[in-house]
């Protein structure tokens, strides 16, 4: 496995093996892996010749308030596990190189951004797109492979590279979860045992709500205050948002849903931000 910080060194690369018709998947990463990070690369494996995974803390997507210093850390662990998981490469750039002194650009899609986590972290999903445009301009990818955990990044970035015409097919991976159903996150390391408990109380509400779902119940306030009741449980559990949104243009549904609706949970557990997004109407395995 080959580690490359410098961009050029990325692109001269990936150049070559274009050259050479190599088909390149990309799997962009903040670190910090997990399983969840692990699937992704799995199915990078499958579809590429070459599999490419990006780490980098993108400090564009934290606002001031955020935790970019403390977000969790640990190249040679993620090392060691990339490797175990066959990434050829990983791209593991340097903050200043990606954005150096008088960096202005940045890459905006409006609509999708706008709702759910775009209410209260106004900035987010343009460091995010931002990051992903630049991390394709490096590594040059044929296909790049997204967690549906983050829902709306994942059709942020499909809406981004479907208006710039970028040739990258974009790939949305089922969430994964722990054996108790919490879906895996970075920042779950946060938790300690108290909280992690009580954030059981999302994945808790996604079931009742499901069930609730399948069972015919189509009124968004019935569903959603379930949901909110569930969590409010908790009382180290505190909700910042529990919607049902249309699960391609993420527009607020309102009144009744019909066939299918993403579930969007945002809920502090003590200080941490936790989110979980699956999809009434679809496979549970797909969530
Ligand atoms: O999902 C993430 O880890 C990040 O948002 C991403 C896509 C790597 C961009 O920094």
């Amino acid at each position: 496995m080959e580690i490359i910080e410098r961009i050029k060194d990325m692109q001269a690369y990936s150049q070559d093996l274009r050259v050479e018709g190599k088909v390149i998947a990309l799997v962009p990463t903040m670190g910090y892996l997990h399983e969840g990070h692990l699937s992704l690369m799995r199915e990078g494996r499958k579809r590429g010749d070459v599999l490419v995974a990006s780490v980098f803390i993108n400090p564009t997507q934290f606002s001031p308030n955020e935790d970019l210093d403390k977000y969790p850390r640990n190249f040679e662990r993620d090392r060691d596990m990339m490797e175990e998981v066959g990434v050829d490469v990983v791209f593991h750039p340097r903050a200043n190189d990606v954005y150096p002194e008088g960096y202005q650009t940045f890459v905006t899609v409006d609509d999708v951004s706008k709702n759910l986590c775009g209410l209260t972290r106004p900035t987010h999903f343009r460091g995010v797109a931002t990051v992903v445009a630049k991390l394709f301009n490096c590594v040059l990818p044929h296909i790049a492979i997204f967690g549906r955990k983050d829902y709306q990044q994942v059709k942020v970035i499909e809406r981004m590279v479907r208006d710039l015409n970028m040739d990258v097919g974009i790939i949305g991976m089922p969430i994964v979860r722990e054996p108790d159903g919490l879906a895996m996150s970075s920042r779950n390391e946060y938790l300690n045992p108290k909280e992690r408990k009580a954030a059981l109380s999302l994945y808790k509400a996604i079931l009742i709500v499901r069930e609730l779902f399948e069972n015919g119940e189509r009124r968004i306030g019935a569903l959603t205050d379930r949901a909110i009741g569930v969590i409010m449980t908790e009382d180290l559990a505190r909700i910042e948002y529990v919607k049902l949104a249309h699960p391609e243009n993420i527009d607020e549904l309102v009144g009744v849903v019909w066939d299918r609706a993403l579930l969007a949970l945002a809920d502090y557990i003590g200080e941490t931000r936790l989110i979980d997004t699956p999809v009434l109407g679809e496979e549970f395995e797909n969530c």
